[in-house]
């Protein structure tokens, strides 16, 4: 039996001067529920098509559920399922005759099909739903049947790539309820793929944080957010001048542990948020620069990617392109 769910040893892709995904080693234990968490571009969908079997790595080895993705890709098919990013239903179908068709791709029974597209229907609350066109079906209803297609051939290991991408943030609770109940009662290993900082945090036992191809990051989330060390201060002033004269005054203080800047907003790390505080607008009054607006948190994996890359996750404006990716996928549909 196989050690790990997934090993991979120094995976590379290429895409002509691109290097998609850079020399990654990482391992996924079974029963995990694993995330790869990046913004743009980072290489997550590169990953898991090279793991999925649909796209031969430039260099480097992986093994899935025991399987090599190169020299046996047909037992890592057997293996997985996978949740694409764009929506590949045909909605002109019905969801059970979606299900159908799938099954019949994998070789099943008619009997085999019947039984088990029962089972999936069942488990994502789709049954009394399933002889409606697809078309008919809502954002949520359309992903919640792609997971329980993905599911027809009882794989191991399912991958889930960008599963609430474009659906609003109730829908998105729901897909995430089906995730936890699949890994935790049907015991499916999951690796998803997700931009969204809150999915990755509510839902994974571990993340990696790709960032340009690269591991930048890897652990628990608690873990990860804990080793930067405090608690976060972000500090407002009016002008960008008064906050780089701030940024040089704060330097100074004891109970101020690191320090950017980022145009009028200082940003300050703090073992003790509450303690920080008023020695910083002490300080602040003292040279004469006057603040704003004072935010105190805890950190969140935005931070903790911030912290690992120098740039925040939103920066690519992702909700936007989110929205446009969406708008494109439908229109194709
Ligand atoms: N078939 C391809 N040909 C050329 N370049 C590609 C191809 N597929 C991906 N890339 C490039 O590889 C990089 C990684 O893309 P990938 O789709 O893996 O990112 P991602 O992390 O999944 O991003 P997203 O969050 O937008 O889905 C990008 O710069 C992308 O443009
Ligand atoms: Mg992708």
């Amino acid at each position: 039996m196989a050690e790990y769910a997934i090993d991979m040893q120094n995976l590379t892709r290429n895409f002509k001067e691109l290097t998609a995904v850079d020399n990654v080693s990482l391992t996924v234990e079974k029963g995990e529920l694993f995330g790869l968490l990046g913004p743009n571009g980072a290489g997550k969908t590169t990953i898991i098509n090279m793991l999925s079997t649909m796209l031969k790595p430039t260099s480097g080895t992986a093994t899935v559920w025991g399987y090599d993705i190169s020299s046996d890709p047909t037992n890592v098919r057997r293996s997985i399922g996978v949740v694409f990013q764009g929506n590949t239903l045909d909605d002109r179908l019905t969801g059970r005759e979606n299900l159908d068709l799938h099954g019949r791709l994998y070789g099943m029974s008619k009997n085999l099909r019947h039984e088990r597209m029962v089972e999936v229907l069942e488990l994502v609350e789709l049954s009394g739903r399933a002889d409606d066109i697809v078309k008919t079906y809502s954002g949520g209803m359309m992903r919640r049947l792609e997971i329980a297609r993905g599911l027809m051939h009882r794989p191991n290991l399912l991958f889930l790539d960008e599963p609430t991408l474009g659906l609003d943030p109730q829908t998105r609770n729901h897909i995430w309820d089906y995730i936890k109940r699949l890994n935790l009662k049907e015991n499916i290993t999951m690796v998803l793929t997700t931009h969204y900082m809150e999915e990755a945090d509510n839902l994974c036992e571990r993340i990696a944080i790709i960032d340009h191809g690269k591991i930048a990051a890897l652990g628990t989330p608690a873990k990860l957010k804990a080793e930067l060390g405090g608690d976060i201060i972000s500090l407002t002033t009016a002008t960008e001048d008064a906050a780089a004269g701030l940024l040089e005054v704060c330097k100074e203080l004891d109970l101020v542990d690191e320090i950017s800047i980022s145009g009028n907003t200082i940003r300050i790390t703090a073992t003790s948020g509450e303690r920080a505080i008023p020695q910083v607008l002490n300080a602040a009054s003292k040279e004469d620069f006057p603040i704003e607006s004072v935010n105190l948190r805890k950190p969140t994996l935005d931070d903790v990617f911030l912290y690992h890359t120098g740039r925040a996750i939103r920066e690519s404006n992702v909700d936007e392109m989110d929205r446009m990716r969406f708008m494109m996928q439908s229109r194709r549909r």
